[in-house]
């Protein structure tokens, strides 16, 4: 007998915090207005889509002083804008990325269980550690925490939540192994909470909401990055959408669920994916590459480069050919708040690399940056598109995907109405949202159903 299909998760990504965004094409409307979030979040439930996803940017990123030149400039926060979509739509999850680093436990465990209860059951939390000191100079504490200490924070400020979250349920004594702390549930909302990040005791004072807990959503690809989220999370945000960077990912991450006693069902795994649809997949290919152009401009090669030389490199011509001079190897790096500074370990065989590449296909600065950066995800007619995702999430490449349009708030839209369908007529997709919560949606069980069952076996 054959296995199964399984079924696909699809959710839409607002963007902001990246370089897919073109801003700059006159089909872009707002990022900041109301109606951008509401026709996107609307497009969303009318595809059955299971959630609306916003990242968060905490500080514009920064290269050589100024403005990272295609980010998107502002970034409402994400409370108000969820809290705002809860009433406009009816099914659609909300998940927002709040990091641990520089929050605290009781002000974020408010937040998500008002979120929680205001929108009936759908809200999610993406807990991130955020990338560094730059960011946290914006906070009163300035370059908090180095990076290996995020996590056991990470996980300490999530089991302190959860008690928040679980304060209104009875008045048994729970014990957190992994970090030591306890809380004594003397009735509803009263708890104390001991552990080496947080010393807190007190009455939480939202009651407990349709889900019981939010959803938790995991990104960060470290080793500790993934045994948090096999320990704790019900889902991870990734980057690997690709046929073989996927499948290894998911095997890597679901194979640590069984030493926590988890079954693989029960962390998705949700990477993000680019699109560009056409007519035909000519056509699609076509569309796919000026749009790659228009993402990046020669400013914006020059940028990238200088990334990996790590000096201003402003003289250069983007058309013209590659630096001869070596990248700049040091501790300081001229660019600030953004991920990549980890990604590049060794700039000066990169540097080789691409230089070599460059001369072999006759590239300039921007030809180069155009053919080695990332392609989108998914390219094609409808049909292809709809194929290739559901080939995707049945070889184990992921559970589903995390969409965003390089256009805002329009570039759903025709996804919505074209590849959708297909999937549905696949049989892999829902024609109608069968519960009313986002768990009810990713197929999770509500938080008592587990308590219960670990009760009884
Ligand atoms: C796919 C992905 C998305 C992320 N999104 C955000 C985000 O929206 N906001 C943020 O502050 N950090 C974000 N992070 C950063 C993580 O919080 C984390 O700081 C970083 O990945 C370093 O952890 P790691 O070493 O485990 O990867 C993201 C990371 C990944 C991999």
């Amino acid at each position: 007998m054959s296995k199964p299909l399984k079924q696909i998760h699809l959710a839409a990504h607002f963007p902001g915090v990246n370089n897919t965004t073109v801003w700059s094409d006159p089909a872009a409307g707002s990022h900041i207005e109301f109606s951008s979030f509401a026709h996107f979040a609307k497009t969303a439930e009318r595809a059955r889509f299971d959630f609306l996803f916003l990242a968060e940017g905490l500080r514009l990123r920064e290269q050589g002083g100024k403005i990272y030149d295609l980010d998107v400039v502002g970034r409402p926060d994400t409370f108000t804008i969820l809290a705002a979509l809860a009433a406009v739509t009816e099914h659609l999850g909300l998940t927002g990325t709040i990091n641990s680093t520089f929050n605290e436990p009781y002000e974020v465990a408010r937040q998500f269980a008002s979120l929680d209860h205001l929108s009936g059951g759908r809200a999610a939390w993406n807990v991130v550690t955020s990338w560094d000191a730059f960011t946290g100079e914006n906070f009163r504490r300035g370059g908090f925490l180095p990076q290996d200490e995020r996590y056991s924070r990470a996980k300490e400020f999530l089991a302190t939540a959860n008690e928040l979250f679980d304060s209104w349920h009875g008045d048994e004594i729970l014990a957190d192994q992994a970090t030591g702390a306890f809380l004594r549930d003397a009735g509803a909302g009263s708890f104390v909470h001991q552990g080496p990040q947080f010393d807190i005791h007190g009455q939480f004072n939202v009651p407990r909401s349709p889900q019981g807990r939010p959803v938790i959503f995991q990104a960060g690809e470290s080793d500790e990055g993934r045994e948090f989220a096999a320990s704790s999370a019900d889902a991870i945000f990734s980057r690997y959408a690709t046929l073989d960077a996927g499948q290894a990912f998911y095997t890597d991450v679901k194979s640590r669920l069984a030493k926590y006693g988890r079954a693989p069902g029960e962390l998705l795994i949700l990477p993000a994916a680019s699109f560009v649809l056409g007519d035909t997949d000519a056509e699609a290919e076509e569309i796919a590459h000026q749009v790659r152009r228009q993402q990046v401009s020669g400013a914006t090669a020059l940028k990238h480069l200088e990334f990996v030389w790590n000096r201003d490199l402003s003289s250069y011509d983007p058309e013209g050919p590659l630096p001869d001079v070596d990248p700049l190897v040091s501790e300081e790096h001229i660019s600030r708040g953004r991920a990549q500074v980890r990604m590049y370990r060794d700039p000066i065989a990169i540097a080789r690399e691409w230089r070599e590449l460059a001369e072999a296909n006759k590239w300039s600065i921007r030809d180069l940056v155009i053919n080695t950066g990332n392609r989108q995800t998914f390219v094609g007619s409808p049909a292809t598109v709809a194929r290739t995702i559901d080939d995707f999430v049945q070889a184990d490449v992921s559970d589903g995907f995390i969409l965003v349009p390089h256009i805002t708030p329009g570039g759903l839209d025709t996804f919505a109405d074209t590849v959708v369908p297909l999937l549905q007529e696949r049989g892999v997709f829902r024609t109608e949202y069968e519960g009313t919560t986002l768990r009810d949606h990713l197929g999770l069980a509500h938080p008592d159903e587990k308590r219960s069952e670990r009760v009884a076996s």
